[in-house]
């Protein structure tokens, strides 16, 4: 079928549920149909690779819900330098069993006002020194002959001050000053100051900045040069989805649509989860299902963790494909510093209740700073009051907690709220960097146990893991970024570091740390894309085995029953459990009866017994 038909087939199946949203929120049919032209340009610029890859997908629409999805993120100048390069490195990422790369923010965006990318000064051109949009097409194709998903952001929430729309709305063009916030006193600015929340309260203080030069206020949830866009008018939605086009037809294979929960703004609001910001995602769902069937929407929702679900929409009308599994991320640090699990087991618990047709991106580590964003009222039936438990955590992972190994720094620690969020790598997180630090081989051989049994644990997880580059050589904190006049009130860049290729030489070398993670995620890797029973399709509960500090997860399908023990407290404790038959203990290949467990202090075991009837062999 040639690409014109299949648009109009595509369209027509979507085109009544499009239009009644679009004319719910802009009630603008000529903007409509504008939006619809240029939906039909973008599906025939398309370049025929990709046409192809979107039908192959429509046919398979569990393409990314395998088992064997690895992702993992990257800065493509502290990996290697330019798109150019990355595509020459390709073949150590495949080494690392990784078939989704995330390229972190690399348009344009003003040096020293750039908030690691995110300020976008222009949607159409990568940053000069990363390369250019046919680098960035080269390197999709290249990833796609090996079978690799490429991903980058979709800025939304807001551009760079130096974006072209700004710059006119800063020459007091009206038609640019609607696409953003701007008010001419301090009015209305206050008035949202009483109800909206602030994102970087240290950093970047106040939801709005006065423009000296023309005496306005400017909506700038985050730092002030960058400025939120006003999803109201209709001109910056339509624009914004030609934006999002545009860079879906370079090769992208999934878009992470960043900030997406702050999108819409209303006065005597929090702006953030507004019906409104669902309608748009849903929207933004549509429009790719017609042009670009073939690209993933992943939601970057930071949220409470009733907040995060709904950006999946419904089973019958989708919105995001996948999200972050925030809430459990910050679980599971706060399960290392307390080594109880039952925040974490009913967090699971919750997750495991969902439709399948939800699929979770889990990660121990990202590029921003963990929020301590846990269920509360829960921690607060057991005694734990959430300020003074944030403020525990924060001491803990300091290191100024007596039996904490970990390192790393405060981030936005709020003067006024006294809340505080942390920054580190996972390794340094485990207590890498100390025992290194004390050349003490013994706290090193337990930090590692600890950063390989948290890496089990996500493996274990329903959904997709995403590793953060440098963890699978166990990368330390880089505190380089305190020398840098552009990053040094930023602690999130304690954790974005150049990648140490010296040091990752040494993930040959035996004994090594860099060795020892390197070695230990491939094993864990090749396990879990060589059973099917670590396929999303797959049931997943957890397994109470009667210690507050062992984590039990038992997954099964038709083929295999699997059952990880994770151990969070650092000394040995045991599964009190009874299983009939044997297992296989998956790492060791050993038989084992599963009957009052032992495991070793941060340490976890993965185990499987082949159901009868099923040919495999153990
Ligand atoms: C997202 C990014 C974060 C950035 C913010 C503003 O939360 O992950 O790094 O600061 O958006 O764009």
């Amino acid at each position: 079928m040639k690409i014109e038909e299949t648009f109009q087939k595509r369209l027509q199946a979507r085109h009544d549920e499009l239009r009644w949203l679009y004319m719910e929120l802009y009630g603008n049919s000529d903007m409509f149909a504008e939006l619809c032209d240029q939906m039909y340009r973008f599906a025939v610029e398309r370049a025929p690779e990709f046409q192809k890859l979107d039908g192959q997908r429509e046919k398979d629409p569990k393409w990314f819900r395998k088992n064997d999805m690895l992702g993992m993120m990257l800065y493509i100048d502290n990996f290697a330098e330019n798109l150019q390069g990355v595509k020459k490195k390709l073949d150590y990422l495949e080494s690392c069993n990784v078939n989704y790369i995330h390229l972190m923010p690399f348009l344009e965006s003003p040096k020293g006002r750039s908030d690691g990318g995110y300020a976008v000064a222009d949607f159409r051109k990568v940053q000069p020194e990363l390369g250019t949009m046919d680098d960035l097409v080269e390197l999709a194709k290249a990833c796609h002959k090996k079978n690799i998903s490429l991903c980058m952001d979709f800025v939304m929430n807001h551009t760079s001050e130096d974006h072209e729309w700004a710059k006119r709305a800063k020459q007091k063009d009206g038609e640019y000053m609607s696409r953003y916030f701007f008010y001419d006193n301090p009015s209305i600015p206050q008035q949202f100051d009483q109800t909206v929340p602030q994102v970087f309260p240290t950093t970047a203080p106040g939801n709005f900045t006065y423009l000296n030069d023309i005496g306005y206020y400017v909506m700038t949830s985050f730092y002030p040069y960058q400025w939120d866009l006003n999803y109201q008018n209709p001109r910056v939605f339509n624009e914004m989805m030609y934006n999002f086009l545009f860079l879906a037809n370079q090769g992208m294979d999934i878009i992470r649509i960043d900030a997406v929960p702050y999108i819409w703004k209303q006065l005597g609001t929090q702006c953030r989860n507004l019906q409104q910001v669902h309608t748009i995602v849903r929207m933004m769902r549509i429009i790719s299902e017609i042009v670009c069937p073939g690209v993933l929407l992943l939601g970057e929702v930071v949220m409470a963790p009733e907040k995060v679900v709904p950006y999946f929409g419904t089973v019958e009308k989708p919105e995001c494909h996948m999200l972050y599994n925030v809430t459990t991320m910050a679980t599971t640090w706060h399960s290392v510093a307390t080594r109880d699990i039952r925040l974490l087991k009913k967090q699971m618990d919750i997750v495991n209740s969902l439709p399948k047709d939800y699929l979770f991106l889990n990660y121990l580590r990202c590029h921003d700073d963990i929020g301590w964003g846990l269920d509360y009222p829960t921690l607060q039936q057991w005694g734990m009051d959430e300020v003074e438990h944030k403020r525990y955590l924060n001491r803990y992972f300091t290191g100024n907690e007596e039996h904490s190994e970990s390192r790393g720094e405060l981030y936005n620690d709020d003067p006024v709220t006294r809340d505080a969020r942390f920054c580190g790598t996972t390794a340094s997180m485990c207590g890498v960097e100390s025992a290194l630090f004390e050349r003490n081989d013994e706290k090193l051989e337990h930090a590692v146990t600890l950063d390989l049994m948290l890496h089990a644990y996500m493996f274990t997880q329903s959904g997709i893991p995403m590793l953060y580059s440098g963890d699978e050589i166990g990368q330390l904190n880089d505190y380089t970024y305190k020398k840098d006049e552009d990053k040094c009130v930023d602690s999130r860049y304690i954790h974005r570091g150049k990648f140490q290729w010296d040091l990752s030489e040494k993930r040959t070398k035996k004994g090594t740390s860099q060795e020892r993670i390197f070695k230990g995620l491939a094993a864990l890797e090749k396990i879990r894309r060589t059973h099917s029973v670590f396929d999303s399709s797959a049931n997943v509960y957890t397994y109470d085995v009667k210690d507050n500090s062992v984590l039990g997860i038992l997954r099964e399908n038709e083929e295999e029953r699997f059952i990880g023990l994770f151990n969070f407290a650092d000394y040995d404790r045991t599964a009190w459990m009874e299983e009939p038959g044997e297992f296989t203990n998956l790492l060791t290949g050993e038989s084992v009866k599963v009957k009052d467990v032992l495991i070793p202090g941060h340490d976890f075991l993965w185990l499987s017994k082949q159901k009868k009837g099923n040919k495999k062999a153990q």
